[in-house]
């Protein structure tokens, strides 16, 4: 199967996709950031169906149905904090990434955006942050995942460039 990984800079919202990966808290509901853009587009359904899953750990991931995205799923992945990389954080962003693609395969789902995970509210270094984002998607697709097109989604022309400059 031929698999595509690019980085777009766009509102992770307007993605018709199959699944939409959210940076969500271990709470599972809602906050600032891409978390509270996701909610108010999907409308009040999602955080009524958040609610029935118990949370969440962080460095892994649950999902929920897309309501009124352009999205079929919301696949709600839980980053850690950066506490100055001493803390697992590197270990506990790859795990998040991939739970959220071992989801997307247990769902049959082919096409799955990323946001900067833990790059934002959680402070992780957009530089050390994407190569991990990058090369977990990469083993997991490699390994056999349903998913054949990974799209990170960046909020930002500086961070489009940093993917841009790993994908090649
Ligand atoms: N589309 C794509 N990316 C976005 C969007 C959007 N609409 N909005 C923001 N970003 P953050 P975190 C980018 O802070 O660091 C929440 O309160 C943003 O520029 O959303 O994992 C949760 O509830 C950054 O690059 O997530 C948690 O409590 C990236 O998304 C906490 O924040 C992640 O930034 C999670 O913090």
């Amino acid at each position: 199967m031929r698999v595509t990984m690019r980085a777009v800079h766009a509102d992770i919202t307007t993605l018709a996709v199959d699944a939409i990966v959210n940076a969500a808290n271990t709470s599972l509901l809602g906050g600032g950031g891409v978390d509270g853009a996701i909610h108010r587009a999907a409308g009040p359904e999602l955080l009524v169906e958040c609610r029935t899953l118990g949370g969440c750990a962080t460095g892994d991931a649950k999902i929920t149905r897309g309501y009124r995205l352009p999205a079929r799923y919301v696949i709600h992945a839980v980053g850690p904090v950066w506490r100055g990389g001493g803390h697992d954080e590197p270990a506990l962003l790859s795990s998040c990434y991939r739970r959220a693609l071992e989801l997307a395969t247990a769902h049959d789902l082919r096409s799955v955006a990323f946001p900067s995970i833990s790059t934002g509210v959680y402070g992780y270094p957009i530089e050390q942050a994407a190569p991990i984002a990058v090369s977990t998607a990469r083993g997991v697709l490699a390994s056999g995942a349903s998913t054949s097109e990974v799209i990170f989604c960046c909020f930002s022309a500086s961070d489009l460039a940093v993917y841009e400059r790993l994908l090649g």
